[in-house]
Formats: structure tokens, C-alpha cells, sequence
């Protein structure tokens, strides 16, 4: 890529003025309107990038001079940040949205607006137009960092204002972001993905893969770990292809490492990671890092070749077992590898389902995500044919559950009596208690004082459980 066509790819400064600009205008506008701190409500579903994404729309509203509040019926500004991954997330979206209607006509000067995944579709732009009125404004995930225009559009006209245009997307650097934690920071490191699994919608709404550069991230990573965060999490739809687009070309092992060499006790996590896009160098960069934990998220979706191929994942069963396997040749039990996988893929057979089964059985991950295959307009496997009934795919994943909760089980006694390392990151889900997580992502709940949230501490596991540790701090 020429760096012409790079900087292209960067919103410009000018524009990123302008919206400053706006931001001024609305805050004036909210002084003049409600005369108190106007609250906005800001629903995230969906993945951690969509929670990244959250973070700037409350850091631009921040700047607007809104406060925020959890209540949306005492918020003058409602956002669902939408996700369009899965049918039930989108029909959570129109449930949600729709309880709002008499809400919203009883109280006019209220906004309602809805951005994200589910926004970037045309037939559900259109749906929202028609059949929910009282939306006041739509807009995409390519326009996201011009909030503060299209939030002082909304006030100052009459009109509903919809913004969807379809794009390959941009990276705006240096929109403002209130995390919504002070020790666990997200960190998206590029946007967009290129690979078009048959079944997957994000490459039609989030754009093509771009990388944001090298010293923007390093950067940002700095100040988190300067301004006392612990855990810093990167994130990317598929983390392994980082840098491919940049001049000079950098890898995602080599941006691990430029992180790992920044002073502070901190930790580094990532997610997701691809198979085909997997390898040595990250491997062994992952092993060597001493703040990269040792936590491998690397979805295979299907344990039979046949349907990975009809799902274009680029890899076989067996390239991915010989992945697990010299990750774990490398870092040993301290690694801990989670997965995501779909079942009912359209002509999935009974056989072709128990090869997924089989896979489980042999690498024994720490935890899955398992989700029912969701069928998503203008994707190529959503007019493949699906004879499997709902009923028979429920199955499925009933015993695909079972099987993992017994390995689960077994996993987790192995740490009976061990001490590690645990990020204690908030309340846990007793009173008194608290959670924190190992470095391969296991809950550890323990008795103790908040005022350890947001440190590191030696636990000792005193009760292994299926899905989470008891533990007590070691002495
Ligand atoms: N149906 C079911 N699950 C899906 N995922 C992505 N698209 C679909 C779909 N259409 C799952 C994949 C992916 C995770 C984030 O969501 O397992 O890794
Ligand atoms: Fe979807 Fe595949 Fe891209 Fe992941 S890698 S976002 S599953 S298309």
C-alpha cells in the first residue's frame, strides 16, 4: 500500500475539528435546553469492540456535557449500540427499542438513537424508519466519530436524521474515550475484517481490515499503563492479520513485543485470534513475553474439513490441532485455550457434528462459546441449504455442553492447591467477596477487602468448581 492510499484511511485533522466544533455547539445548545446536566444512557450488546466503541460515543458526550446514568427512562439521550452477529442479539435490539415508544411520546424533548452493527444493514435501517418513528437518529459504524454533528442535527431540526453510508471504513485517531473501567482497558488496534466466513456479517458492516499504526497504539498503551491500568486487552476481529496493510509492514508479534517492553506490571491480553492467520512468531513471541498472558482465544468453529471449508475458514482440522499443540510444546500447562463454535452450519451432518465433538474432546479447552448457526441476509451460507431442524441443532448443543462441562471440571481440579497470579478485578457474586481472574482468564472468587480491587495478588485455590475457582489470598 502507497502511503497516499494510507493516509487516506486516517480521518483528517480538519475533520476531527470540526467535530470539536460541534461538540462546543451542542454543549451550548443542552445549557440553553434543560439547563442542568442533560444524562445519556449508553446500551452496548455485543462484543468488546462494540464496548470500545461505547467508550468514545460517552467520551464524545462527555465533551457535550452530558453525565451518564444507567436508568434510560431518566436519560434525555438513549444509544443502543447494536450487534448484529446473531438473530437473538438483533431481536433484543427491536424488543428493547420498542419498549421505549410510550416513553418516548410521553416524554417528546427525549432522544432515542440507535448506531452499530445492526444500523450498517440497509433492510434494518429501513425497518427502523418504518416501523419504530420515535427513533430520532440512526447511524452506522463508519460515522461514528461524527457523533457530535449528527447529535446537534437531531436537536436543531425538525427531521429524523439517518446516516448509514456504506464505506471500507476509516480510523478517526484521537476521539476522546471515558473507559468505563479505571483498571481493565480495551485497546482496538485495527478495525474491519477481510475474511468473509460464509456466515459471519461483520465484513459487510464493519468494513475491511485497517490498522491503526504502531507508535498511535504503543502510545495509547503507555498512558493506560502510566495512568495505573493492569489489564490492557487488544482488540481486532482477527488480531493475527495486524499490520498487513501497513507500510512499513509490522506484525502482530512485533507490536506484542513493543508493548511487553513498556515499564509497569501490567498485563497483556488479546482476542480474537484466527487459525489460518496463526503462527510461529506469535507463538513464540506470546511465550516470551512475561506480560502477555498466556491465554490463546483461537476459534475453529468446526472440527470437520468439509464444513470449514464450506464456511471458507481457511484451515484444516489437523492444521489447527498442530497449532494447539506446539502452543503448548511452547507454554505448557500455564496456557489456556478458549474457543468459538457453531453448530448447525447449513448441511451439517449428525457426522459432520460429532468430528466438532471429537475436536473437543481432544484438545480439552479451558471454556468455549458455543453458538446455534444463525442464518445472516447477504451472506453466502444463508442460501445454502439447512435441512437440520432447530430442535435437532438444540440437541447438538446440549451434548456438545455436557462434554465440555465435564472436561471443564477435570480441567479445574488441576489447580487444587495452587498458587497464581490473579488480576483482582472487582466485586464478586457474594457479598464480601471478590473476583479475579488468572492469567489464562479462570475466575478465582475469594473473601477479602475491596480496597485489593485493581491489584495483583498470589491466591491460593482452595475449592475448584466447573466454572470457577474458590480461593484465599496466599500468605
Ligand atoms: N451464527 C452463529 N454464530 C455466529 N458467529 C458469527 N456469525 C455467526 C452466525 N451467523 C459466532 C462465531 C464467531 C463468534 C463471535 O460468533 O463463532 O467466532
Ligand atoms: Fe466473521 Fe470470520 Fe471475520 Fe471473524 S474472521 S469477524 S468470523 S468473517
Amino acid at each position: 500500500m502507497q502511503n497516499g492510499e494510507l493516509k487516506l484511511r486516517f480521518v483528517p485533522q480538519t475533520e476531527l475539528d470540526i467535530q470539536k466544533e460541534y461538540c462546543k455547539k451542542v454543549a451550548a445548545l443542552l445549557n440553553e435546553r434543560y439547563g442542568k446536566k442533560p444524562l445519556a444512557c449508553v446500551v452496548t450488546y455485543g462484543c468488546q469492540q462494540n464496548v470500545a466503541d461505547s467508550e468514545r460515543l460517552k467520551g464524545m458526550l462527555f465533551e457535550m456535557g452530558y453525565g451518564f446514568t444507567d436508568d434510560r427512562f431518566s436519560a434525555q439521550l438513549i444509544i443502543f449500540n447494536t450487534c448484529a452477529v446473531r438473530e437473538h442479539a438483533e431481536d433484543r435490539v427491536f424488543g428493547n427499542v420498542g419498549a421505549l415508544k410510550k416513553h418516548r411520546a410521553e416524554n417528546p424533548g427525549t432522544i432515542v438513537a440507535c448506531c452499530g452493527c445492526m444500523m450498517q444493514q440497509e433492510h434494518i435501517a429501513r425497518k427502523i424508519k418504518k416501523s419504530f418513528p420515535f427513533v430520532d437518529l440512526v447511524f452506522g459504524t463508519h460515522v461514528v466519530h461524527r457523533l457530535p454533528e449528527l447529535l446537534y442535527k437531531t436537536l436543531t431540526s425538525q427531521k429524523r436524521v439517518f446516516e448509514t453510508p456504506d464505506a471500507d471504513g476509516v480510523i478517526a485517531e484521537g476521539v476522546p474515550v471515558l473507559r468505563d473501567d479505571e483498571k481493565k482497558a480495551w485497546l482496538p488496534i485495527m478495525y474491519g475484517c477481510n475474511n468473509f466466513c460464509t456466515y459471519c456479517i461483520v465484513p459487510y458492516v464493519r468494513g475491511r481490515e485497517r490498522s491503526r499504526l504502531p507508535q498511535d497504539i504503543v502510545s495509547e498503551a503507555k498512558s493506560l499503563a502510566d495512568s495505573g491500568y493492569k489489564e490492557i486487552t487488544l482488540l481486532g476481529q482477527n488480531v493475527n492479520s495486524y499490520g498487513k496493510d501497513l507500510e512499513p509492514r509490522v506484525s502482530f508479534a512485533e507490536l506484542l513485543r513493543m508493548i511487553n517492553d513498556l515499564p509497569g506490571d501490567f498485563r497483556i491480553r488479546f482476542m480474537t485470534s484466527h487459525p489460518k492467520d496463526c503462527t510461529e512468531e506469535l507463538l513464540l513471541a506470546m511465550a516470551e513475553c512475561e506480560k502477555v498472558a498466556k491465554h490463546l482465544h483461537l476459534p475453529f468453529q468446526s472440527g470437520n474439513d468439509r464444513v470449514l471449508r464450506a464456511m471458507n475458514r481457511g484451515y484444516t482440522r489437523s492444521r489447527y490441532l498442530s497449532l494447539i499443540s506446539r502452543a503448548r510444546e511452547l507454554m505448557g500447562d500455564s496456557l489456556s485455550v478458549t474457543s468459538d463454535i457453531i453448530v448447525g452450519f447449513p448441511g451439517e451432518t449428525r457426522q459432520e457434528f460429532l468430528d466438532t465433538l471429537s475436536l473437543i474432546e481432544e484438545v480439552r479447552f479451558t471454556s468455549l462459546f458455543t453458538f446455534i448457526y444463525s442464518p445472516r441476509k447477504g451472506t453466502p451460507a444463508a442460501s445454502m441449504p439447512d435441512p437440520v431442524s432447530q430442535e435437532e441443532k438444540g440437541r447438538w448443543l446440549r451434548e456438545l455442553l455436557d462434554a465440555q462441562e465435564r472436561i471443564s471440571a477435570q480441567n479445574m481440579k488441576k489447580y487444587s492447591g495452587k498458587t497464581l497470579k490473579c488480576f483482582i478485578c472487582g466485586r464478586g457474586r457474594q457479598p464480601g467477596e471478590l473476583e479475579a481472574r488468572t492469567d489464562g482468564n479462570l475466575i478465582v472468587e475469594l473473601e477479602g477487602d475491596e480496597s485489593l480491587i485493581g491489584s495483583f495478588k498470589n491466591i491460593t485455590v482452595t475449592e475448584p468448581l466447573t466454572y470457577v475457582l474458590k480461593g484465599r489470598l496466599a500468605e
